[in-house]
């Protein structure tokens, strides 16, 4: 049994831009590691970055804070990688896979040079594609290769239904499942307030029809476009969901989140990485949760699915 109040917890993130920083900002505040390394192509940024975050420190709670270089990952348990292009107003997520491909290929192959054994947690976009990437770049067992996928959509959905029906978006159980991205799909089957299906606490008989349910969604969707147009980037949401995941699998929670997970079968999908509710630990996904979803969710999350394969096939080249 691995002693969690004694282990140290060492995380790297690979790029200090907005999302990097935000995470490694809530980070310091929420005190989950020991010890956290910043490695950027550009140095002075993350070296900038270390001595602001550092000087924190009397207020936030005890850890390290560094740069350094990939040999930092030797011992790593966990490494995120934000490094990459973000999109601009107007490009899809799906834009940036040629770009965020051949960044990529470079930083996976370093941190393997390294004999990295813990595991990748991948937020550059898009996310599912490159999370298949570093897989196939590293080597690494599925289990040991996620992406932050839908939490962040998730997290988006479950806001807005908790302002819509006023109440606490932690009592709102909920998910959006499929690509990070256009061809997502909420799963109304499944919302519940409190224990209660949404469809008999609302009353609600096609949430298809309904305007109110459709305009959550259509939001939810486009959240990163609105936020985008509006100040360029987004950031403090994906930062704090990656410390949710940092958690869960540095406190070995087992507990259950919207990640883009390797598929073996689940859902009728084969060797493809895409959002979907997974049980994480510190051995990375345990299992794959397989909701039992109606033949209209399946056929838009086998549609999600294809799109991302169809990138797979033809987008990296
Ligand atoms: C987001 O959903 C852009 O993927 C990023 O906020």
């Amino acid at each position: 049994m691995v002693n969690h109040k004694t282990k140290l917890r060492k995380v790297v993130i690979i790029g200090t831009g907005l999302v990097g920083t935000s995470y490694a900002y809530a980070l310091l505040n929420q005190g989950v590691v020991n010890e956290l390394v910043l490695i950027d192509i550009n140095k002075d940024r993350a070296d900038g970055e270390v001595r602001d975050l550092n000087h924190g420190m009397a207020f936030g709670n005890p850890m390290s804070i560094k740069t350094g270089d990939y040999e930092e990952c030797h011992n790593a348990d966990l490494v995120v990688i934000t490094a990459g292009i973000p999109q601009k107003p107007g490009e899809t997520r799906l834009d940036l896979v040629s770009k965020n491909a051949k960044v990529f290929e470079g930083i996976i192959r370093k941190i393997m040079d390294v004999d990295f054994q813990g595991i990748f947690l991948v937020a550059s976009n898009p996310v599912d594609i490159l999370t298949h990437l570093t897989r196939e770049i590293s080597g690494l067992p599925k289990e040991r290769v996620i992406g932050s996928g839908t939490i962040l959509d998730t997290a988006r959905f479950r806001y807005l239904l908790g302002e819509h029906f006023r109440i606490d978006t932690r009592n709102i159980h909920g998910y959006i499942i499929g690509e990070h991205g256009d061809s997502e799909l909420p799963v109304w089957s499944h919302v519940q307030i409190g224990g209660i299906p949404l469809s008999q606490y609302a009353g609600i008989d096609d949430f298809y029809k309904h305007k109110d349910m459709q305009q959550i969604f259509e939001n939810v969707r486009d959240a990163a476009y609105h936020i985008i147009e509006r100040k360029g980037a987004t950031y403090y949401g994906i930062g704090l969901g990656l410390v949710r995941l940092t958690k869960a699998i540095l406190n070995n929670e087992n507990a259950i989140l919207t990640i883009s997970a390797h598929l073996d079968g689940q859902y009728g999908l084969h060797d493809v990485y895409i959002g979907v509710p997974a049980l994480l630990n510190e051995n990375g996904v345990r299992e794959v949760l397989e909701l039992d979803l109606t033949e209209m969710e399946l056929s838009q999350l086998h549609k999600s699915a294809a799109i991302l394969q169809e990138m797979i096939d033809t987008g990296m080249k």
